[in-house]
């Protein structure tokens, strides 16, 4: 795993395998972004030039190597693309995505100091985040062909009052480390991660972390009438489980539920998924590696907040023992639902765990799930949707995910849809209604399941959850961690008394 730290010396004198410069496109061509300037005097002024001629633009993306110049106690200088320039400096995420694109760019290399602009603590911290977030590499499968990440990465931040600095980098690790592992969920292949070794992954970190943490196996789903999550997991050799990762603070004033789709391999169960539909299936429970990352997160960072992540087990299989089209789940809480489309699983098992969670009386309740084809279709494979039975809430999601660099868009739950789905002509619910806003159907069939009083609000992270194009910024192929930072940025927004 690749290390951060921090440092205060100049670039010039730091002794690294590589150096790492921001180049940015000024009005009139590349120019170096701040913090380079001791690289520059080493190049005798040509670094703009020189980098210019080997086809730099400062656009964001690019990664450019020259030789370091005479003087350097580096070998490698690498310039790493901004995008504009602009008098107010740089937004975090062009920090992140060009820190992402540096540490990817020197896989295999020791030592890389980032000498990017790092004036503030948040400059700080988005460069080390960045870093480390591009750094990612799943070498589970791999062996010795594997990428072997950077090594170590030092944040070159020259500055008086260094402590909020190391604070900073501390931040970005705690959260970086955990969105790396989310990532590591996701990519591990769903005959290895299943509902079971999920359960005992969590436990572990629990007790690592020091978080309360209880699974609820098959025998305890049954014997507390967890039948949406039973009932998608019925027709797996590998059953479901319920997992409850609890994070408390004393001073806690407010109590955030995060629950989390965990469907370990959607093959869409007796409704079959196509061929070309299925590959990346293991991708389905990115939700509950995003709550559990998240939960994880807000212990490490000592949140005053409480937070209860749920994670909703199960592995979505054909089988003479699966859920027919046609039955009738009866739901944590009591509801009857008829599954006229045994791939809507999502749905079913969130659905116990939201009725769950509920009995816990939380403040507000965020559910983050890959949970339909028809949000990717509308947003895209980069943007996820928020949705919410309370308007301010999903503005106000919407703006944190803005704010830590997630791309994301509010969408409605509009009540004309809720006819066809939520009318099954023999249970109270169906889980399958109209095709047509499939996303938003989707929500409105969690929505009922929000127990009066509790503001809700339901994250889809379909799109952008598992990335099949290829790396950019610092995200990587395969699963990304969408989520996890709207997530632990909200908990501490809510922590701060926002
Ligand atoms: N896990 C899928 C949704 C999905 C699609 C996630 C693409 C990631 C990428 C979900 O369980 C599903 O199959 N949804 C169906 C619902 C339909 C049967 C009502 C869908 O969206 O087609
Ligand atoms: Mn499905
Ligand atoms: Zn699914």
């Amino acid at each position: 795993m690749t290390t951060l730290s921090v440092s205060t010396s100049s670039a010039a004198s730091l002794r690294a395998d590589a150096l790492v410069v921001g180049v940015a496109k000024g009005p009139k061509g590349l120019v170096l972004a701040a913090g380079a300037e001791a690289v520059a005097e080493a190049f005798e002024g040509t670094l703009a030039e020189v980098l210019s001629t080997l086809g730099a633009t400062g656009a964001e993306g690019e990664a450019v190597k020259v030789p370091a110049a005479a003087g350097l106690k580096a070998p490698l200088v690498l310039a790493v693309g901004l995008g504009d320039a602009s008098e107010d400096g740089f937004a975090a995420e062009a920090l992140r995505r060009a820190a992402g694109v540096a540490a990817r760019t020197l896989a295999g290399v020791k030592k890389a100091a980032l000498v990017l602009p790092a004036e503030s603590a948040e400059e700080i911290e988005a460069v080390a985040l960045g870093g480390l977030l591009g750094s990612y590499a799943f070498g589970a499968y791999k062996g010795e062909n594997g990428k072997t990440p950077v090594g170590e990465l030092v944040v070159l931040a020259p500055r008086k009052g260094s402590k909020d600095a190391k604070a900073a980098v501390d931040r970005a690790a705690a959260l970086g480390e955990e969105m790396n592992r989310a990532r590591d969920l996701v990519n591990t292949a769903p005959n290895d991660l299943n509902p079971k070794s999920f359960a005992a992954i969590a436990q572990a970190a629990g007790k690592e972390h020091g978080l309360k943490v209880e699974v609820l196996d098959e025998k305890a789903l049954l014997k507390g009438g967890f039948g949406g999550i039973l009932g998608v997991g019925v027709g797996s050799a590998n059953p479901p489980r319920l997992v409850k990762v609890a994070y408390t603070h004393p001073k806690a004033k407010t109590s955030l539920a995060f629950i989390g789709k965990g469907i370990t391999y959607d093959s869409g169960g007796i409704s079959l998924k196509p061929a070309g539909h299925n590959e990346t299936m293991k991708c389905d429970m990115s939700g509950a590696a995003a709550v559990f990352a998240a939960v994880v997160a807000a212990k490490r960072l000592g949140l005053q907040v409480n937070v209860t992540a749920w994670l909703a087990l199960a592995e979505n299989m054909p089988s003479g023992t699966a859920t027919r089209p046609g039955d009738v789940l009866r739901m944590y809480g009591g509801k009857t639902v008829e599954v006229l489309n045994t791939d809507a699983e999502g749905r079913l098992v969130l659905a116990d765990a939201i009725v769950r969670a509920g009995e816990e009386n939380p403040d507000v309740i965020v559910d983050v799930a890959t949970l339909t084809g028809a949000m990717v279709l509308a947003l895209g494979t980069r943007t996820f949707g928020v949705m919410a039975n309370n308007d301010e809430l999903r503005t106000r999601l919407h703006e944190t995910a803005t704010a830590v660099g997630e791309q994301s868009w509010p969408m409605p739950l509009p009540a004309d849809l809720r006819k066809g789905m939520v009318e099954s002509t023999i249970a109270d619910l169906a889980n399958m209604g109209e095709r047509m806003g499939g996303g938003l159907v989707a929500g409105l069939f969690l929505k009922e399941f929000v127990a009066e009083g509790i503001d809700w609000a339901h994250l889809d992270i379909a799109g952008p959850a598992f990335n099949e194009g290829g790396p950019f910024g610092y995200t990587p192929k395969g699963g990304t961690a969408s989520a996890v930072r709207t997530l632990v940025r909200y908990a501490e927004d809510v922590a701060a008394g926002a």
